[in-house]
């Protein structure tokens, strides 16, 4: 198939082809990308040749040479409605006719208006005030920076952070600080602020050693008490840490329900409302990282909903426009919004981007919304986890399998080098590349976490698709790692 550039009539609008574009033109798109692209979380050096995608319909992709691969992992966790949706697209042509960029300090326009008011009808409530940014990162450092000026602006010298062990809050260097120390992180360690760490509820893992049907989420802190577990445990534990921090903290950070690039972890819904009441107990900001779960990834339209809580601030990106442009938001109270509101200019909130408020985004987002609630995704979703959760059961014995977890639109299986000492290779395990290649021979688009193997297909995939794809991944588990 053609790509766009090599059709007659477009090289005929732009004048007679140069020697050069011609050599282009012959080359495959592999060849012309290994000259001059750089790719993210990728070695160049050692990277297989990428996958030359020319089309996407629904759940699938197809290459320049004529494959097609199930979209699996809903590229990066962001396409929810499938593919080149005829909706989606015939809101971006509109909006593209009407305005496709303004700035947004001194303007507004009704995209802008408009997702703002579906939003907050949609989130948590008590979440009135959309700030718009790029991406998830941004979004994230965006809350962060938020936070911290939300106290300076009352006059408090907030600067401490509580997040999780296994967190990933995204690339930007606030985000990155906030993050879990890391193979991701630690080439630029010295640029990061420290933050304090607490346990997540990693119960695959859990770090106090108990057991999820006792434990009473007592890596929370809560119903530890001295002498059921040792002082240094304690002091590990989030309530510890936030009476040590005191007034010192500006807000704790965390992805509810689901910590995903830091492992695919899954919580239980007591921790996140747990989280909620040590925060509003301690009088310290809560910030929900909803870039993943956000917009239905769940099975509720936000994970915040599975205890029923709503937090200071959210940071939205990913899904928001059904996959379809970047666009990061964070959402705060009103009480957040007013420590900004002054006659002193110097409490204005100085963050903006070139691209804040992009029209097309906006209207992408609010056309995503009109599917979310039209097409019943978020019941889509609490269907595909029951598929998700069929299909992948029967792993939970194979021998290098450690745990298989399911949430909402999300099937994990963590892979384990023994099943007795939980012992596994992490991220740079090679288990992970060896595992993508042979997924992508049987058409299936996946990218393992190292030893932690997802799924997590757009919305929109069917019962057989979700059967093909969880058979793909238990017998190539087999072919891989031995039966
Ligand atoms: C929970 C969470 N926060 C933030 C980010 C960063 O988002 P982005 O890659 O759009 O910067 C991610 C990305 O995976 C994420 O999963």
């Amino acid at each position: 198939m053609p790509d766009a550039g090599s059709s007659p009539s477009s090289a005929g609008n732009r004048g007679p082809a140069s020697p050069l574009r011609n050599a282009n033109l012959a080359q495959s798109l592999v060849e012309r990308d290994g000259a001059h692209v750089w790719h993210p979380y990728t070695q160049m050096r050692t990277r297989p040749d990428p996958i030359p995608i020319v089309r996407g319909e629904g759940v699938y992709l197809f290459t320049e040479d004529g494959r097609r691969l199930l979209d699996g992992t809903s590229s990066w966790w962001v396409n929810i409605h499938g593919h080149a949706h005829p909706v989606l697209n015939a809101a971006l042509a509109a909006q593209a006719q009407a305005l496709e960029h303004v700035i947004f300090a001194n303007c507004t326009h009704r995209p802008g208006v408009e997702l703002a008011e579906r939003l907050v009808a949609a989130l948590p409530s008590g979440l009135t005030r959309v700030f718009y940014s790029d991406n998830g990162s941004t979004a994230v450092e965006v809350a962060m920076k938020m936070a911290s000026q939300y106290w300076t602006n009352q006059g408090e010298r907030r600067r401490t952070f509580i997040t999780l062990h296994h967190a990933y809050h995204g690339d930007t260097v606030g985000a990155m600080s906030a993050s879990e120390t890391s193979l991701f992180t630690e080439p630029f360690a010295p640029m990061l602020f420290d933050v304090v760490r607490a346990h997540a509820p990693y119960c695959y893992r859990c770090p106090l050693g108990l057991e999820r049907a006792t434990c009473d989420v007592a890596c929370l802190g809560d119903g530890v008490r001295p002498g059921e577990v040792t002082l240094e445990t304690w002091l590990e534990t989030l309530a510890t840490r936030l009476e040590r921090g005191g007034s010192d903290v500006a807000a704790v950070l965390v992805e509810p329900m689901l910590q995903g690039a830091g492992g695919m972890v899954v919580w239980p819904a007591e921790f996140l409302a747990g989280v909620r009441r040590l925060c509003t107990e301690h009088g310290v900001l809560m910030i929900a990282d909803e870039v993943l779960t956000g917009f239905g990834r769940t099975g509720r339209l936000f994970a915040c909903e599975h205890a029923g809580i709503s937090p200071d601030i959210i940071c939205l990106s990913k899904a928001v426009t059904g996959g379809y442009l970047p666009l990061g938001v964070t959402v705060a109270t009103d009480a957040i919004y007013d420590a900004f509101l002054s006659d002193d200019r110097t409490r204005t909130f100085f963050h903006g981007h070139s691209f804040t408020g992009n029209p097309l985004a906006c209207a992408l987002a609010i056309a995503s919304l009109d599917l979310i609630q039209e097409t019943g995704a978020v019941e889509r979703v609490q269907r595909l986890e029951g598929w998700l959760t069929r299909g992948l059961a029967p792993l939970a014995s194979h021998p290098s399998v450690g745990e298989v977890r399911v949430l909402g639109g999300v099937g994990i299986v963590e892979l384990v080098s023994d099943k007795r000492t939980r012992a596994a290779g992490g991220y740079l395990d090679d288990v992970g590349p060896r595992l993508t290649q042979a997924f992508l021979a049987r058409g299936l688009l996946l990218r393992p976490l190292g030893n932690i193997v997802y799924a997590m297909p757009p919305y929109i995939i069917t019962e057989d698709e979700t059967a093909w794809l969880t058979t793909q991944m238990a017998e190539v588990i087999d072919e891989v790692l031995g039966a």
